[in-house]
């Protein structure tokens, strides 16, 4: 595994005193080659020495000595720059990668450990809003890569199903509903009769009471509501689980909220034993203002449960039936406070491993197309934005392709991917504006452009593939082959060879950043950079019409190229077909 930067870390870190975790974080990649490979800023020693940046600079260029693959370090200003031997890089990492060929970027780092995503979780008979399909983007991305780097990883979909919200549809089911149209589109039929309820409640309020009622008769165990409910429930989660399919999207679990309900007593009798739940007016609280935070309702005082409540029974059971090592809750900034709250009282709880529970927050997309931009703008149904995205792109590989063969199973992952990645390019804490026309443009920074490149080089290499490399299969991916075997990649000198070579190294890294930080834009802009790399590389240098060995060496080098940017969007739920 090439590894530069822990390399440099280390040598870093034996000449200054500092923490390698600390130098690995602070390396930066310099905005030209002429500056070498990483950048090392001098500030923070600067401060911490007493001395001026460049004087720190120089004293460490003058003191690292050449390695295996470090050819030189040198100072520029502040920084000190370090240059990497590329031929020797190129000589390990090219057969290293068709190698392992679909393992590439898999790793051991996890040693098995488990981590959990809480992701997705729709809530039944509402909208599936623009924050679930963030969260089902966003978690499936964590799940792939923590899986590539070798966690034991579990899915977890807590639906939402369970709450008042079903009290107010068994209402207005047993008053307007129709069992079949509720079997022919129970997502959207659901969500009709939950705004008509809103509608006629308006007029008659008595039906909140009503609602009210069901939902406690739901909770005491009423066999005919439960009954109702549980249509409802697995009529949506059929209708859910065909889009996950769509997405390529699997859960290890769909324990949702209803769930916990019988273990919900425990919790709190745990609750009360530690002294957190207070009686109120008949309802129990648990007091946070001693902690900053607001005070929270546990039980109300007809005896139902809440959102918290049950969240905090299910951070119990996961831990007890898993183990985690991390409990990663994929859901939008706008539950911070939930979140703040439940940690709060499982630490509370004196729950070891309170700590290891984390809040991966996200921002709102909003959508620019009128279209998809339903009341408030926050509600779309998942299912629209799939078709639109698989419509729009069947239009535009229509045109740009027209003989390709199986467009609509081209146009689909294209669709797709212009949608999963044109979410998570974006810093998932910001606010996205959702552009169509961006998201599909393929010579952006969107997914259509890496599948482009990606087809592109599969159509180089089947091209290749018939002067018979040795290293290539017929089919134009690349065959293990013995290192001697293989070209000479000595060969890829030119600047472009280099630059493309030098971020192909950087690959590992991208991935593994994106798991530490927790965010997948990392893998996206570097994927978009590879991308960039590799089409600056074609455009100037030509591959089948190079001689001899060269023209090996170029087919080996692309054919790495082509297994790093599949690899790299599988990993973020993104397929990348062989034409397009
Ligand atoms: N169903 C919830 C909502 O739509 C999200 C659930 C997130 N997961 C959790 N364990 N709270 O708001």
């Amino acid at each position: 595994m090439l590894q530069f930067r822990k390399e440099i870390s280390a040598l870093l870190a034996a000449l200054t005193g500092m923490e390698t975790q600390e130098i690995e974080s602070s390396l930066e990649v310099p905005p030209a080659p002429e500056m070498g490979q990483y950048a090392f800023p001098c500030f923070l020693l600067s401060r911490r020495l007493k001395k001026p940046p460049p004087a720190i600079a120089e004293e460490l260029a003058s003191k690292i000595e050449p390695g295996e693959y470090l050819e030189r370090a040198e100072n520029k200003g502040p920084y000190l720059n370090f240059f990497v031997r590329v031929p020797q890089l190129a000589r390990r990492l090219l057969p290293e990668v068709i190698t392992a060929d679909e393992n590439y970027g898999r790793l051991n780092r996890g040693e098995g450990k488990t981590v959990l995503v809480d992701f997705s979780a729709p809530n039944i008979a509402k909208p599936f809003g623009v924050g679930h399909l963030r969260s089902t983007v966003i978690g499936n991305a964590l799940y792939r890569i923590y899986k590539a780097l070798g966690y034991r990883v579990v899915g977890i979909n807590h639906l939402g199903d369970w709450g008042t919200q079903f009290g107010k549809l068994i209402v207005a089911f047993r008053r307007w509903g129709e069992q079949a149209e509720l079997e022919k589109d129970p997502v959207h039929y659901l969500y009709h009769l939950y705004v008509h309820f809103h509608q006629e409640a308006e007029k008659d309020p008595s039906l909140e009471e009503e609602a009210r009622t069901q939902f406690r008769n739901l909770e005491k165990g009423d066999r005919d509501a439960l009954e109702l409910w549980k249509g409802f429930r697995s009529l949506s989660l059929e209708e859910f689980q065909r889009l996950y399919r769509f997405m390529g999207i699997e859960f290890d679990s769909y324990h949702g909220e209803s769930f916990y309900n019988d273990r919900i007593e425990e919790t709190i009798k745990l609750l009360q034993e530690k002294g957190l739940a207070t009686e109120s007016q008949g309802a129990l609280v648990a007091d946070l203002e001693p902690y900053g935070l607001p005070s929270c309702l546990l039980r109300k005082s007809d005896g139902a449960a809440l959102y918290i409540t049950r969240d905090l029974t299910a951070a119990i059971y996961r831990f007890e039936t898993y183990g985690f090592a991390k409990l990663f809750y994929v859901v939008g900034a706008e539950q911070t406070l939930h979140f703040k709250q439940l940690f709060k009282i499982l630490e509370l709880l004196g729950l070891p491993w309170a700590g290891d529970c984390f809040h991966v927050p996200f921002g709102l997309i909003y959508f620019k197309d009128g279209r998809m931009s339903t009341r408030e703008g926050k509600v779309i149904f998942l299912e629209e934005v799939l078709t639109r995205a698989r419509e729009l792109a069947f239009e535009i590989i229509k045109e740009k392709n027209p003989s390709l063969a199986h467009k609509e199973e081209v146009a689909r992952k294209v669709g797709l991917g212009a949608v999963i990645f044109g979410d998570l390019i974006n810093d998932r804490i910001k606010d996205v504006e959702f552009d169509w026309e961006k998201v599909l443009d393929f010579s952006g920074e969107t997914a259509p452009y890496i599948q482009y490149s990606h087809a592109r080089i599969c159509s180089i290499l089947r091209r290749g593939e018939e002067s018979s490399q040795a290293f290539l299969r017929p089919d134009g991916t690349a065959n293990a082959v013995a290192p001697e075997e293989l070209p000479d990649t000595g060969l890829l000198s030119s600047l472009e060879e280099q630059e493309l070579l030098i971020t192909m190294a950087r690959f590992q890294e991208a991935v593994i950043r994106s798991a530490e930080e927790l965010r997948p834009s990392v893998l996206a802009r570097y994927l978009v950079e590879l991308a960039r790399d590799f089409n600056k590389f074609y455009h100037n240098r030509p591959v089948l019409t190079a001689e001899g060995e060269l023209k090996e060496a170029r087919l080996l080098l692309i054919s790495s190229v082509r297994i790093m940017l599949r690899n790299g969007l599988e990993l973020l739920g993104v397929e990348a077909p062989e034409e397009m």
